[in-house]
Protein backbone atom coordinates (compact mmCIF):
# COMPACT_ATOMS: atom_id res chain seq x y z
CA UNK A 1 0.00 0.00 0.00
CA UNK A 2 1.82 3.68 -0.61
CA UNK A 3 1.59 5.90 2.01
CA UNK A 4 -0.93 8.09 0.72
CA UNK A 5 -3.07 4.84 0.83
CA UNK A 6 -2.33 4.10 4.72
CA UNK A 7 -2.98 7.93 5.69
CA UNK A 8 -6.37 7.14 4.58
CA UNK A 9 -6.99 4.20 6.78
CA UNK A 10 -7.84 4.17 10.58
CA UNK A 11 -5.73 2.47 13.22
CA UNK A 12 -7.77 0.73 15.76
CA UNK A 13 -6.59 -0.74 19.25
CA UNK A 14 -7.78 -4.09 19.90
CA UNK A 15 -8.73 -5.12 23.37
CA UNK A 16 -8.79 -9.04 24.01
CA UNK A 17 -8.77 -11.69 27.10
CA UNK A 18 -9.29 -14.84 25.44
CA UNK A 19 -8.69 -16.61 22.68
CA UNK A 20 -8.21 -14.50 19.73
CA UNK A 21 -10.53 -15.91 17.11
CA UNK A 22 -12.06 -12.10 16.64
CA UNK A 23 -8.16 -10.75 15.90
CA UNK A 24 -7.32 -13.35 14.07
CA UNK A 25 -10.45 -12.59 11.77
CA UNK A 26 -10.06 -8.66 11.88
CA UNK A 27 -6.30 -9.90 10.43
CA UNK A 28 -7.40 -11.42 7.47
CA UNK A 29 -10.11 -9.62 6.52
CA UNK A 30 -7.62 -6.58 6.63
CA UNK A 31 -5.51 -8.68 4.67
CA UNK A 32 -8.39 -9.29 1.84
CA UNK A 33 -9.64 -5.72 2.26
CA UNK A 34 -12.45 -5.66 2.86
CA UNK A 35 -11.98 -4.22 6.61
CA UNK A 36 -10.12 -1.41 5.78
CA UNK A 37 -8.24 -0.66 8.84
CA UNK A 38 -4.79 -1.46 10.33
CA UNK A 39 -4.41 -2.72 13.93
CA UNK A 40 -1.92 -0.76 15.87
CA UNK A 41 -2.03 -2.51 19.48
CA UNK A 42 -3.43 -5.73 20.79
CA UNK A 43 -4.27 -5.12 24.84
CA UNK A 44 -4.98 -7.61 27.02
CA UNK A 45 -5.38 -7.44 31.31
CA UNK A 46 -3.19 -11.15 31.27
CA UNK A 47 -1.13 -12.82 29.17
CA UNK A 48 -3.92 -14.65 27.06
CA UNK A 49 -3.61 -16.68 24.04
CA UNK A 50 -5.15 -13.61 21.80
CA UNK A 51 -1.69 -11.73 22.75
CA UNK A 52 0.19 -14.11 20.88
CA UNK A 53 -1.90 -14.69 18.25
CA UNK A 54 -1.14 -10.45 18.50
CA UNK A 55 2.64 -11.22 18.53
CA UNK A 56 3.26 -13.99 16.11
CA UNK A 57 1.84 -11.19 13.43
CA UNK A 58 4.59 -8.63 14.85
CA UNK A 59 1.63 -6.59 16.32
CA UNK A 60 2.32 -4.63 19.29
CA UNK A 61 1.22 -6.39 22.43
CA UNK A 62 0.41 -4.93 25.81
CA UNK A 63 -0.55 -6.19 28.94
CA UNK A 64 -2.22 -3.48 31.15
CA UNK A 65 -3.62 -5.68 34.45
CA UNK A 66 -6.31 -4.44 36.25
CA UNK A 67 -8.84 -1.89 35.18
CA UNK A 68 -7.18 0.52 32.56
CA UNK A 69 -7.99 4.42 33.67
CA UNK A 70 -8.90 7.17 31.31
CA UNK A 71 -5.33 8.68 31.27
CA UNK A 72 -3.67 5.46 30.51
CA UNK A 73 -6.04 4.52 28.40
CA UNK A 74 -5.02 7.45 26.63
CA UNK A 75 -1.44 7.02 26.38
CA UNK A 76 -2.11 3.57 25.29
CA UNK A 77 -4.13 4.85 22.42
CA UNK A 78 -1.56 7.75 21.35
CA UNK A 79 1.21 5.84 21.71
CA UNK A 80 -0.54 3.49 19.01
CA UNK A 81 -1.79 6.16 17.00
CA UNK A 82 -5.45 4.86 17.23
CA UNK A 83 -8.79 6.46 16.31
CA UNK A 84 -11.11 3.34 17.02
CA UNK A 85 -11.10 1.26 20.28
CA UNK A 86 -12.33 -1.99 19.57
CA UNK A 87 -13.17 -4.72 22.16
CA UNK A 88 -12.84 -8.59 21.07
CA UNK A 89 -13.76 -10.33 23.71
CA UNK A 90 -12.32 -7.81 26.32
CA UNK A 91 -14.12 -8.02 29.97
CA UNK A 92 -12.99 -5.25 31.49
CA UNK A 93 -15.21 -2.44 31.94
CA UNK A 94 -13.65 0.48 29.97
CA UNK A 95 -13.79 4.35 30.66
CA UNK A 96 -14.57 6.34 27.05
CA UNK A 97 -11.73 9.11 26.83
CA UNK A 98 -12.53 12.19 25.92
CA UNK A 99 -12.57 12.31 21.67
CA UNK A 100 -13.50 8.76 21.92
CA UNK A 101 -17.05 8.84 22.20
CA UNK A 102 -18.72 7.22 19.45
CA UNK A 103 -15.00 5.49 18.64
CA UNK A 104 -15.37 2.10 21.54
CA UNK A 105 -16.83 -0.65 19.96
CA UNK A 106 -18.26 -4.35 21.11
CA UNK A 107 -19.61 -7.09 20.11
CA UNK A 108 -21.66 -8.85 22.32
CA UNK A 109 -22.91 -12.85 21.41
CA UNK A 110 -26.68 -11.94 22.10
CA UNK A 111 -29.65 -9.90 20.77
CA UNK A 112 -29.46 -6.76 22.97
CA UNK A 113 -30.43 -5.54 25.30
CA UNK A 114 -31.55 -9.10 26.01
CA UNK A 115 -28.96 -11.40 28.06
CA UNK A 116 -26.36 -8.52 28.16
CA UNK A 117 -24.88 -6.98 31.48
CA UNK A 118 -22.10 -7.61 34.13
CA UNK A 119 -20.77 -11.28 34.25
CA UNK A 120 -22.87 -12.29 30.73
CA UNK A 121 -20.06 -12.99 28.91
CA UNK A 122 -18.77 -16.48 27.20
CA UNK A 123 -20.91 -19.49 27.41
CA UNK A 124 -23.14 -18.17 30.17
CA UNK A 125 -24.77 -16.21 27.22
CA UNK A 126 -25.45 -19.05 25.45
CA UNK A 127 -26.91 -21.14 28.56
CA UNK A 128 -29.33 -17.79 29.53
CA UNK A 129 -30.46 -17.80 26.20
CA UNK A 130 -31.15 -22.18 26.22
CA UNK A 131 -32.75 -21.76 29.23
CA UNK A 132 -35.23 -19.31 28.69
CA UNK A 133 -36.14 -20.77 25.84
CA UNK A 134 -35.65 -18.39 23.41
CA UNK A 135 -36.39 -19.47 19.53
CA UNK A 136 -33.51 -17.03 18.19
CA UNK A 137 -29.95 -15.50 19.35
CA UNK A 138 -27.40 -13.71 17.44
CA UNK A 139 -24.98 -11.13 18.16
CA UNK A 140 -24.87 -7.12 18.47
CA UNK A 141 -22.47 -4.66 17.88
CA UNK A 142 -22.66 -1.62 19.62
CA UNK A 143 -20.79 1.49 21.24
CA UNK A 144 -19.87 1.60 24.47
CA UNK A 145 -20.52 3.92 27.12
CA UNK A 146 -18.75 3.12 30.11
CA UNK A 147 -21.25 0.42 31.33
CA UNK A 148 -21.81 -3.18 30.60
CA UNK A 149 -23.20 -3.46 27.36
CA UNK A 150 -26.25 -0.88 27.58
CA UNK A 151 -24.60 1.61 24.37
CA UNK A 152 -26.77 2.29 21.13
CA UNK A 153 -26.90 -0.51 19.09
CA UNK A 154 -25.16 -0.41 15.71
CA UNK A 155 -26.28 -4.20 14.16
CA UNK A 156 -27.33 -7.30 14.76
CA UNK A 157 -27.50 -10.68 13.13
CA UNK A 158 -29.45 -13.49 14.34
CA UNK A 159 -29.81 -17.47 13.63
CA UNK A 160 -32.68 -20.06 15.10
CA UNK A 161 -32.03 -21.49 18.37
CA UNK A 162 -32.80 -25.70 17.58
CA UNK A 163 -34.49 -27.73 20.32
CA UNK A 164 -31.47 -30.04 20.68
CA UNK A 165 -28.84 -27.29 20.96
CA UNK A 166 -26.21 -26.51 24.08
CA UNK A 167 -24.38 -23.66 24.88
CA UNK A 168 -21.49 -24.82 22.80
CA UNK A 169 -23.41 -26.05 19.67
CA UNK A 170 -25.03 -22.30 19.97
CA UNK A 171 -21.44 -20.19 20.33
CA UNK A 172 -20.31 -22.00 17.62
CA UNK A 173 -23.29 -20.66 15.05
CA UNK A 174 -23.49 -17.06 17.16
CA UNK A 175 -19.68 -17.28 16.17
CA UNK A 176 -20.43 -17.57 12.60
CA UNK A 177 -22.61 -14.77 12.74
CA UNK A 178 -19.56 -12.66 14.36
CA UNK A 179 -16.89 -13.14 11.76
CA UNK A 180 -19.21 -11.37 9.31
CA UNK A 181 -20.99 -8.58 10.88
CA UNK A 182 -18.44 -7.23 13.07
CA UNK A 183 -15.58 -6.40 10.50
CA UNK A 184 -18.67 -5.54 7.93
CA UNK A 185 -20.45 -3.24 10.54
CA UNK A 186 -16.41 -1.74 11.60
CA UNK A 187 -15.91 -1.00 8.33
CA UNK A 188 -18.71 0.99 8.01
CA UNK A 189 -18.35 2.92 10.51
CA UNK A 190 -14.88 3.38 9.82
CA UNK A 191 -15.68 4.63 5.97
CA UNK A 192 -18.47 7.12 7.13
CA UNK A 193 -15.89 8.57 9.79
CA UNK A 194 -13.49 9.07 7.16
CA UNK A 195 -16.71 10.45 4.79
CA UNK A 196 -17.66 13.10 7.03
CA UNK A 197 -14.12 14.21 7.91
CA UNK A 198 -13.66 15.04 4.32
CA UNK A 199 -16.95 16.73 3.57
C1 LIG B 1 -16.81 -13.50 21.25
O1 LIG B 1 -17.77 -14.49 21.45
C2 LIG B 1 -17.47 -12.15 21.38
O2 LIG B 1 -18.84 -12.18 21.19
C3 LIG B 1 -17.21 -11.77 22.80
O3 LIG B 1 -15.99 -12.36 23.11
C4 LIG B 1 -15.74 -13.50 22.30
C5 LIG B 1 -14.34 -13.35 21.74
O4 LIG B 1 -13.73 -14.56 21.56
N1 LIG B 1 -17.26 -10.34 22.94
P1 LIG B 1 -12.23 -14.62 21.00
O5 LIG B 1 -11.27 -14.30 22.13
O6 LIG B 1 -12.13 -13.64 19.89
O7 LIG B 1 -12.02 -16.03 20.53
Amino acid sequence: MSDRGRQDVATMAVFVSGTGRTLENFCERIADGTLRARIGVVVASKECPALDKARARDIPAEVHPGTLTEAALRKVLERAGAEWVVLAGYTKLMAIPEGYEGRVVNIHPALLPKFGGKGMYGMRVHEAVIAAGEKRSGCTVHLCDGKYDTGPIVAQASCHVRADDTAQTLAARVFELEKELYPRTLDAMLAGARESSRA
